[in-house]
């Protein structure tokens, strides 16, 4: 415990009995939605790929971005994807969110067959199943909060009530009660990349992929977007998360690195890194002024 009455997103939102409340509905859910899914597709892992290839075409020049890439990814993993610039991380990416189809091989995505799927059935799994975060937050500037993450629910044949309901809900779950009605440049980066979060979050999918989801963030602000990302790890979401950074990569479960357009690495972590608890540590660090303190305090008090 700190002194001051400020904790990351998703750890504050335990000390108040309302939003308890919303984190227990929405632990419901998650649990709801998960059976759902297996339903659907028995228990086998969420990502299965085979052999993927993708070579990029430009002018006469073809670039072969991925060379043969074989990777499951199973319920509740928290992977860190790696390598340095060029090595096909994004490519890998595009594919397993269902952005593109890959040159040869195959996808599986929660036991269903995409690699071959017509792009128009590819976007309703894509809205289905993928959530995406990406470095620079992609989010509507002239929007609130709020309805940065009601867009995705506008399709679902949901009432205007139920949307902002489950888009409320979202915002709590990532510390953000009291933002909802701000735009993004009244928000901290770190307070953007959540909104983010939260809007990848609301159509529950079975996935979230984060392309260097802090690659625009302090490494304090860093650890608040980890803790969450932890957090929904503990309630079962499964993460891919792109990131160049050893440091990041220290917070998941396993570590998948590529070279090349090949996998050269994949190893599971054997103690992760705590975001929450190395978020707290640097709180005490006296580079934080007193003045953000106060601002930040501010913002974590409204769930009251
Ligand atoms: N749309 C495209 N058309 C042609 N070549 C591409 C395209 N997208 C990526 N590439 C090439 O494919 C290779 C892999 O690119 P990719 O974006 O997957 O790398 P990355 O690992 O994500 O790199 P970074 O860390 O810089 O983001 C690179 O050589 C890149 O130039
Ligand atoms: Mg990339």
């Amino acid at each position: 415990m700190t002194t001051n009455n400020y904790h990351p997103p998703v750890h504050n939102i335990q000390d108040t009995r309302a939003v308890d409340d919303a984190k227990a509905r929405a632990d419901r859910e998650v649990m709801v939605q998960g059976a759902a899914v297996t339903d659907q597709a028995g228990k086998g892992p969420v990502v299965e790929i085979r052999d993927l290839t993708k070579t990029y075409k430009l002018g006469h020049t073809r670039v072969r971005a991925l060379r043969g890439v074989s990777l499951e990814v199973r319920r509740g993993e928290f992977v860190a994807i790696m390598g340095p610039s060029g090595s096909g991380k994004s490519t890998l990416m595009n594919l397993v969110g269902c952005l593109d189809h890959p040159t040869s091989g195959e996808y599986r995505l929660t036991g269903r067959t995409v690699s071959s799927m017509p792009a128009d059935e590819l976007a309703d799994i894509r809205n289905q199943k993928i959530g995406f975060v990406f470095q620079g937050f992609n989010l509507l500037a002239r929007s609130t909060a709020l309805k940065n993450v009601v867009m995705p629910l506008m399709y679902a044949g949901l009432s205007r009530g139920e949307q902002e309901r489950r888009a409320r809900k979202m915002l709590q779950l990532v510390g953000l009660g009291a933002r909802m009605n701000h735009k993004p440049a009244e928000l901290s980066g770190g307070q953007q990349q959540r909104v983010a979060i939260a809007r990848a979050l609301v159509n529950n999918p079975s996935l979230l992929l984060a392309d260097e989801p802090t690659g625009n963030l302090d490494s304090h602000t860093s650890l608040e977007i980890l803790t969450v990302l932890q957090a929904l790890n503990q309630r079962g979401l499964t993460i891919m998360l792109v990131t160049h950074e050893a440091d990041i990569a220290a917070y998941a479960k396993r570590q998948v690195v590529f070279r090349d357009g090949r996998v050269v690495r994949d190893e599971v972590v054997a103690a992760p890194r705590s975001a929450q608890a190395d978020w707290l540590a640097s709180r005490q660090t006296p580079q934080v002024t007193q003045a953000e303190r106060a601002q930040e305090g501010e913002g974590s008090s409204s769930h009251e």
